[in-house]
């Protein structure tokens, strides 16, 4: 019991002292005056009671118990979780209350302005659709989700949703669409793209085929050979893009899941160059290989590494000029990465067709590609093995002097400590195929 209660219980007693004594004096009945000290105890022993159980509030004593008001009787606002709640949210979130904005988390701030704090929402969101729903009548009624355009960067979209918090407060919250939507514009462009490049060999096979049936043109030997042979070529094409697209598809599908087995790319870099002999390839004695065999193997798909190797040394013979040597090298690129590089002296490719290169169907010269039987989806086809194989692309070009692609590979880790072997480089410059 603190000082604060025995100054009130000390007080009652002598009271009641006081007032047996007058009631016992100015009655003369002793039972009068009994009677009425009882009551004075027992008035006295409530306040007692009240004290220690809590009715009377006693600041002082840290064993009494504190009354604390209900939680909901907290303003949401000014609870301390709140900010810390809304700035855990990834996207802008905002808090409207009586049509100003309350709280407002850092990407929101970011998108709207510092200045949206306490400002009223019609002037934060100038959007008419959004504040109908914050503001009047029919605000904070019901959750509403709309789509917007018109807020931050101009081509940037959004989804909004409002939902209510209490009659006369909301939360906002803003989720950017934007790569959503590229992602889905991407795969409609891609099937249009698609669609287009075998339609147009299909055209040119359906022409010929109507002119072979025609009795005057398809009877003449010469024509028709000339015919069957460009049929032959666009059947061919079409037949490589649906391959290429299927080995796309199925690199794709297989992104998440590492290779298991080890690739040795220098070894696999010299069989690639024998394939090009054997094959009898136009430019196979302009390759040069600078390779390191003591390069430790990795992690990787060596059917797809293969592909990989094969389109770049192709790039590089169609668009070198012709004679001129296309270098392959093979090095560590420190103690936990090999890197394969295809250079080749040509026009080059000029800087701002750089960042494209890789795009599904992107040519930079499309009638030259399409005549040396191009697809356009080389390029597509290695990004994709180099992401599956957690590695790193980088296309360089000098326009007028020519082109170096690099791929750098990790290592595993068990095989990343191997010190290199100097004497087991080998040089081997313009393999003829003799
Ligand atoms: N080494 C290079 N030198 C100059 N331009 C290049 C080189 N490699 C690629 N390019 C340019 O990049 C474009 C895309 O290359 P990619 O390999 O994806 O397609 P492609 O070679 O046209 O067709 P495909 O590889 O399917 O036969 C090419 O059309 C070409 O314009
Ligand atoms: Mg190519």
């Amino acid at each position: 019991m603190s000082v604060r209660i025995i100054g009130p219980v000390t007080l009652c007693i002598f009271a009641t002292l006081i007032g047996a004594l007058f009631v016992l004096i100015s009655t003369g009945s002793t039972y009068a005056g009994v009677a009425c000290g009882l009551v004075g105890l027992f008035v006295t022993a409530f306040m007692y009671d009240s004290a220690v159980h809590g009715v009377i509030r006693d600041d002082a004593s840290p064993s009494s118990p504190t009354i604390v008001p209900p939680a909901d009787a907290v303003d949401l606002l000014d609870r301390p979780e709140i900010d810390a709640l809304i700035e855990a949210l990834p996207q802008p979130a905002l808090i409207i209350s009586a049509g100003r904005i309350a709280r407002a988390n850092r990407a929101a701030l970011a998108l709207l302005g510092h200045h949206v704090r306490g400002e009223d929402v019609r002037l934060a969101i100038r959007h008419p659709a959004v504040t109908q729903h914050l503001v009047g009548e029919r605000a904070g009624s019901e959750t509403v989700q709309m789509e917007l355009v018109g807020i931050g960067a101009a081509n940037q979209s959004w989804e909004l949703r409002i939902a209510p918090l209490s009659p006369n407060r909301q939360i906002v919250l803003l989720t950017d669409q934007s790569a959503r939507q590229a992602a889905e514009k991407m795969r409609v462009d891609f099937v249009a793209n698609a669609s287009h490049e075998l339609r147009t060999p299909l055209a040119g096979i359906l022409g010929f085929i109507e002119t072979l049936k025609d009795r005057e043109a398809g009877g003449d030997v010469a024509t028709r050979e000339r015919f069957l042979s460009i049929m032959d070529g666009e059947a061919r094409r079409m037949q490589r893009l649906v391959d290429d697209l299927m080995s796309l598809s199925r690199i794709e599908a297989e992104k998440f899941r590492m290779p298991e087995q080890m690739v040795d790319i220098a070894a696999l870099a010299q069989e690639t160059a024998s394939v090009f002999h054997s094959a009898g390839h136009a430019r196979a004695q302009d390759i040069s290989l600078d390779l390191d065999l003591s390069c430790p193997p990795i992690r990787g798909d060596s059917a797809q590494m293969n592909q990989l190797i094969h389109n770049l040394v192709s790039n590089a013979f169609k668009y070198g000029r012709p004679g001129t040597p296309v270098t392959v090298t093979v090095h560590r690129d420190g103690p936990d990465a090999i890197q394969l590089t295809v250079s080749d002296e040509g026009d080059g490719i000029a800087p701002e067709h750089l960042p494209r290169l890789t795009e599904r169907f992107y040519r930079v010269d499309a009638s030259r590609s399409k005549a040396a039987g191009g697809t356009g989806l080389g390029l597509a086809i290695v990004k994709h093995i180099v992401e599956r194989h957690r590695g790193r692309l980088q296309i360089e070009s000098i326009v007028g002097r020519g082109t170096t692609v690099s791929v750098t590979l990790p290592v595993p880790e068990n095989n990343s400590v191997r010190p290199p072997i100097a004497s087991a480089t080998t040089r081997q410059e313009a393999l003829s195929h003799k």
